[in-house]
């Protein structure tokens, strides 16, 4: 039976390859923020992962507003990252974990998500961001993925309660996979930030800390409200939330949080990095 680790979450903001690309991981700018994977690194390396389901959002590189799935997700054999207007390096390419995509699809639509299924798929910074966070200087990233994108790019998108519900039924269909994988569940994106409009600049630390204090033990409390009071709290890129909500109801009902840094800001955005353990079924200590 495969294992289910513990949930990565993290902001994905483009700025931070740039910072990583320059080096600048111990600038007084960048320090705060870099310094919050400190732990993360060592969970991984204890952690040991070897597929990671990965709930982000597509920024207009692979989907556009012309075509945009509310789930959609990867079945490719790999997944190549192109650079869709940052002016950032372009990133490694993924491998994917074909066949357990396959089993999740399978699952998913058995349990009524009618998920748009990617044969080919490029991916954005959203992924890619986060792989250079936890796996700094990599040669060759150690984790398949299966990536899973969630529309919070245009209206309408889904509620928090159905992202909640839709990282359970990963988590079922995670949980029923046979395989021996070893998987972390990441969820980028967020906190709080607005990058365009009226209320550009927007960020809403009392809202960040509330939903920090609330993912790990009470994430239904998050699922109750509705994709536009997060917009209004968080603001109109802040509902990347949803991806978080999502990946936290793939760990299942008990966690323990390992990790949190919260900093403001990076860019536009309250940067968050959140670490939570699984504690249900086989966990770290009876797998290391
Ligand atoms: C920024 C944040 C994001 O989540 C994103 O996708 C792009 C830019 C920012 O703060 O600059
Ligand atoms: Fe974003």
């Amino acid at each position: 039976m495969a294992t289910i680790l513990g949930g990565i979450f993290t902001s994905h903001v483009p700025a931070i390859g740039n910072a990583i690309a320059k080096g600048l991981q111990h600038d007084p700018y960048w320090e705060p923020f870099f310094a919050g994977y400190g732990p993360v690194h060592d969970w991984l390396h204890v952690a040991r992962p070897d597929v990671a389901v990965v709930f982000y959002n597509d920024h207009g590189l692979n989907f556009f507003l012309d075509k945009m799935p509310t789930f959609a997700i990867g079945a490719a054999a790999e997944y190549r990252n192109s650079d869709e207007g940052w002016g950032l390096p372009l990133f490694k390419s993924f491998e994917g974990a074909r066949a357990l995509s396959g089993h999740l699809v399978e699952a998913l639509v058995a349990d009524s998500f009618d998920m748009t299924v990617c044969q080919e798929m490029l991916v954005d910074h959203a992924l890619a961001i986060p792989f250079e966070l936890c796996w700094p200087g990599a040669e060759k990233w150690p984790v398949r993925i299966v990536p899973i994108a969630i529309n919070t790019v245009q209206h309408p998108m889904p509620s928090p309660r159905r992202c909640l519900d839709l990282g359970r039924s990963v988590g079922r269909a995670l949980a029923s996979w046979t395989g021996p994988e070893r998987i972390v569940v990441l969820g980028t994106g967020g906190l709080s930030h607005q990058l365009d409009g009226a209320r550009a600049g927007f960020l809403n630390p009392d809202y960040d800390r509330y939903c920090l204090d609330h993912l790990g033990d009470h994430p239904d409390v998050l699922a109750a409200q509705s994709a536009l009071d997060i917009v209004e709290l968080a603001g109109s890129q802040g509902v990347e939330l949803l991806n978080w909500i999502a990946a936290r109801g793939a760990l299942g009902d008990h966690v323990v949080e390992i990790t949190r840094n919260y900093h403001i800001p990076i860019s536009n955005t309250a940067a968050a990095t959140m670490l939570l353990e699984c504690r249900e079924g086989a966990n770290l200590k009876q797998a290391a």
